[in-house]
């Protein structure tokens, strides 16, 4: 079967860079949100970056108005009976997870390919809660989704081959790479980038280095795109902080466990980008280091 009719449940961060990168490879994209002021909110997401990219002369206009034209938004779930592939990018949370599969179970037909996007949550016990765990799989993308070229794909021990070399090759009409992992909690990039990330943090609060010192030395010393403090407020602290809760849960080890200080910050407000500080202020026209996070009193 190939897949041409694609759903995205969920217009935020990671939804509205699936649902735009879908719909700029051909693929007629219908995203779900709860709301229309989430929905246009995560399309004039996808807008504003197709227009940048028209400014820097990486796409056409009629790139441009070919991929909206591919695009649409809904807040109805039934509207997405008709799909080929269903995406889900919604809260990182079972309960919601399943709700929304439970739902979609009954809408589409037996041969839809469920999929989630999770980072941390076990695919297999999304996929058993459903009455279709042999079409579902993991596809996890990565932010931000339009630029970073790799997909995830994890199989389960219930997924059919059939279903998985389907999904492998929809992530090349993407025109991103696709690796074979298996459900385990992490997968193969969080497995390793977490315990990284909040190593970072350990150092900062042990006093190692100070926040530019500490992403300088990733940036310079390895050749890292981004130190790993602004990486962390690219993809969220309390984002972190809830996949570092389901690791340490899963592995029990001290490398996956979510530091004092990354706790705080995120009952602080201290969430990253998205909420204008993290371990930078974003107010400015440059990010400036929070240096007094682990100042003396
Ligand atoms: N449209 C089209 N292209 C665009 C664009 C747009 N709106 N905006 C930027 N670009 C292009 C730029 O033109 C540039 O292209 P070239 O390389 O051809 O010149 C490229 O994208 C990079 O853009 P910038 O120069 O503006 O930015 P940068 O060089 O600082 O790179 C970055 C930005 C790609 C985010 C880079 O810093 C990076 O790779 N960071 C690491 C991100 C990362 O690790 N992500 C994974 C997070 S973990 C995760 O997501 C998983 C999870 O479960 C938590």
């Amino acid at each position: 079967m190939a897949i041409s009719k694609v759903g995205v449940l969920g217009c935020g961060l990671m939804g509205s860079g699936i649902a735009q990168v879908c719909a700029q490879s051909g693929h007629s994209t219908l995203v779900l949100e709860v709301d229309q002021k989430l929905l246009d909110k995560g399309l004039g997401n996808i807008d504003k970056f197709l227009r940048g990219g028209v400014e820097r002369g990486k796409l056409t206009a009629a790139d441009r108005d070919r991929t909206m034209g591919n695009l649409r938004g809904t807040t109805r779930l039934e509207d997405l009976a008709d799909r080929d592939l269903i995406i889900e990018a919604v809260v990182e949370n079972l309960g919601a997870k399943r709700e929304v599969f439970g739902k979609l179970d009954t809408l589409c037909p037996a041969a839809t390919i469920f999929s989630s996007n999770t980072s941390s949550l076990s695919i297999t016990e999304l996929a058993a809660s459903t009455k279709r765990p042999s079409r579902f799989v993991g596809l996890h993308f990565f932010n931000p989704v339009p630029l970073m070229k790799l997909v995830e794909v994890a199989d389960t021990i219930l997924t059919d081959r059939k279903v998985f070399d389907e999904a492998l090759a929809f992530v090349g009409t993407l025109g991103k790479t696709a690796i074979r992992t298996r459900d385990k909690t992490g997968f193969i990039v969080n497995r390793l980038l977490v315990p990284y990330i909040l190593d970072a943090v350990r150092a900062l609060e042990e006093g190692v280095g100070a926040i530019k010192d500490i992403d300088e030395a990733m940036k310079l010393g390895c050749g890292y795109p981004m130190g790993p403090l602004t990486l962390l407020d690219l993809v969220g602290l309390d984002t972190t902080e809830h996949i570092a809760n389901v690791f340490f849960e899963e592995f029990r080890e001290r490398r996956f466990a979510c530091p004092a200080l990354l706790r705080r910050m995120v009952l602080a407000g201290f969430h990253g980008r998205k909420t204008g500080k993290g371990f930078y202020d974003y107010s400015g026209a440059t990010p400036v280091p929070n240096d007094f996070l682990v100042g003396g009193a």
